[in-house]
């Protein structure tokens, strides 16, 4: 082996890692551009989620641009990739497709095809023969994955990899191949709610805050371009338990609705249904507006949600959440054209959040006109009116939301 040395960074080559859109704009905002040659991105998600939808429109995407794909499925018969591929108009003499086998049928038949795309749905189900244990095991797995890293590096070959991950993350897969792929996506969302998120969790050529946003569709996954006015589109402004809240989803600032209904508890223990939020937070912020704010919720059952799938478990969620429920108790609603962010501390205090400039833009693109933060927010011009407050009782009162003494 010849010896290793040290040497300047400055004297070492920088590989071409540039990265090729997938055409998918979304998929491309959450990669940083696009798919990189010789890179390995594995694409987890629970089953029934949309990987191998999405995996089969990138797939067209690559050959409709004069690329060549090698899909190795098997998880699915040849005719059932056919029949979906069809409705997703996938269907092109460029997109080759192997039903199952063996990693080295895989290696084969990257020498015929010599595709620039290489995609295996999923890691799990393709075996290694001089490996022991069972197809999916967590040895054949990595042995799988190690294999096929090695080779899309000597090939420079662009590779995507599925992995299933179930609700606990505890299925041999995914998780033990993190250290060996260069990008880790995260295709999620609630099934019965079309909204996908797809989420980098490790990037070797790119940040790790973007995200892309997909809308399920009859005719696959959708980029969604605008998801603050997605969100907002159903929004019945006026209704008490309504507020909205400028999240930031990565990087990206994001409009949703937090709603809370507060309804006479039918059983001695009260109920406390958060969807789409942290529970143990409303369980504090309830606590916080029976002492602080002198609302007792202690014989009311209390639902909150976040609209349309979306989730909004950071710490800026306390103050719309807080203010949803003292609206929803007292039947008073906020007017349509505000929104409401910031932490509350035990005291019932108001605290900053991060990246308050950009939320506030996004609300004022979307022709809110203002915003309830914690004192001390420098106005930054954009058009918001501030409420500045110090208090989460302070908040409430100055929209009206108490009833007057
Ligand atoms: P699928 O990609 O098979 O999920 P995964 O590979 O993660 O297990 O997608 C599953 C669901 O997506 C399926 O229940 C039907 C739905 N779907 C659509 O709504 N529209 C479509 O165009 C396609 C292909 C699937
Ligand atoms: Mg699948």
């Amino acid at each position: 082996m010849a010896p290793v040395e040290a040497r300047p960074l400055s004297e070492v080559g920088s590989t071409d890692s540039a990265a090729v859109p997938t055409g998918l704009a979304e998929a491309d905002r959450a990669l940083g551009g696009g798919l990189v040659p010789g890179s390995v991105t594995l694409l987890g998600g629970e089953p029934g989620i949309g990987k191998s939808t999405l995996i089969l429109q990138l797939a067209a995407e690559r050959v409709r641009s004069g690329g060549r794909v090698l899909l190795v499925s098997a998880e699915e018969s040849a005719a059932q990739v056919r029949l979906r591929a069809g409705r997703l108009g996938a269907v092109h003499d460029d997109l080759w497709l192997v039903d199952g086998g063996s990693v080295d049928s895989v290696l084969d038949w990257l020498d015929d095809v010599r595709p620039d795309l290489l995609v295996v749905d999923s890691v799990q189900t393709v075996h290694v023969a001089d490996e022991g244990g069972a197809p999916g095991s967590i040895g054949q797995v990595r042995a799988a994955a190690q294999r096929l890293v090695a080779e899309a590096k000597a090939r420079s070959l662009a590779t995507v990899l599925v992995g299933h991950l179930t609700k606990d993350g505890s299925l041999a897969g995914p998780k033990v191949l993190e250290h060996v792929v260069d990008t880790v996506v995260e295709l999620t969302g609630e099934r019965h709610h079309a909204l996908r998120v797809l989420r980098v969790a490790k990037h070797r050529f790119g940040p790790t805050d973007e995200i892309g946003l997909f809308e399920m569709a009859a005719d696959g996954l959708r980029s969604v371009g605008d998801p603050s006015r997605l969100f907002l589109a159903d929004r019945a402004a006026g209704v008490a338990g309504s507020v909205v809240l400028p999240t930031l989803e990565g990087h990206r600032p994001l409009l949703v609705e937090v709603q809370a209904l507060v309804v006479k508890a039918t059983t001695p223990h009260p109920r406390r249904s958060p969807q789409g939020l942290d529970g143990r937070r409303l369980a504090l912020l309830l606590a916080v507006l029976d002492r602080r704010v002198g609302i007792d919720l202690g014989a009311l059952d209390v639902y909150a949600t976040v609209v349309g799938g979306a989730a909004a478990t950071e710490p800026a969620a306390d103050l719309p959440l807080a203010l949803a429920v003292v609206s929803g108790v007292t039947g008073r609603p906020l007017d349509g054209a505000t929104v409401a962010l910031g932490e509350v501390g035990l005291g019932g205090e108001m605290r900053q959040v991060v990246g308050t400039e950009r939320r506030l833009r996004e609300a004022a693109r979307l022709g809110f006109c203002r915003a309830v933060v914690p004192a001390g927010t420098d106005d930054l011009g954009h058009g918001i009116e501030l409420v500045r407050v110090a208090t989460l009782a302070e908040a409430a009162a100055s929209l009206g939301l108490l009833p007057s003494a």
